[in-house]
């Protein structure tokens, strides 16, 4: 499959702030997973959109201010392509997450460029919002375009800061929330 140039500008620019915001674990995760987007995966799925979605604009904005402007703009020319849904767990009677929370794939199963090697995602939050502990095999790195607090088995809450990445090794038990403003963060996880 050919891969649309906008997807390609998000990669590279997600390449470039991979790489200006980890070291150690987090980086050689990420190295894995800029080493396997290289070859382009299959065509994915529909495009579809949720009310909490009305927050990725103001997220956005935010975002044009700080370090990772460019890579907000790479990603603010797909998000209206990707197929926004909420976490299969969440619980409508949880009226505070079903509402306030969706992720998307970019790129991996389930995503607008279909593939099983690598997990390429996005979160979007509102103000206010915790999302649900959770964990899985595959280690994981963390981007925030806004601010944003993180916590794992290992770590207090943190805000990693506009330039700062999230690095949860695998298996381990990690949650995320927002605080006065939207929360939008990108995910990128080698399978
Ligand atoms: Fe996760």
């Amino acid at each position: 499959m050919i891969r649309k140039p906008e997807v390609q500008a998000f990669l590279d620019a997600s390449g470039l702030a991979l790489r200006a915001s980890t070291t150690g674990a987090a980086a050689q995760a990420a190295e894995t997973v800029i080493d396997r987007w290289a070859v382009a995966g299959g065509s994915g799925v529909e495009a579809a959109r949720l009310p909490v979605c009305d927050w990725i604009a103001p997220a956005l904005k935010l975002a044009a201010d700080g370090p990772r402007s460019g890579l907000a703009a790479t990603f603010g020319r797909i998000e209206r392509h990707l197929r926004w849904t909420r976490r299969g767990s969440a619980d409508i009677n949880e009226q505070t997450f079903w509402n306030g929370h969706a992720n998307a794939v970019i790129l991996g199963p389930g995503g607008l460029e279909a593939r099983d090697d690598l997990w390429v995602g996005v979160t979007v939050m509102a103000p206010g919002v915790q999302y649900v502990d959770h964990h899985h095999a595959p280690e994981e790195v963390y981007l925030s375009l806004t601010p944003g607090e993180w916590w794992n088995a290992e770590m207090d809450w943190s805000d990693p800061g506009p330039t700062g990445a999230i690095y949860n090794p695998p298996g381990i038990a990690h949650a995320m929330r927002s605080g006065v403003g939207p929360f939008l963060a990108l995910w990128f996880l080698p399978l």
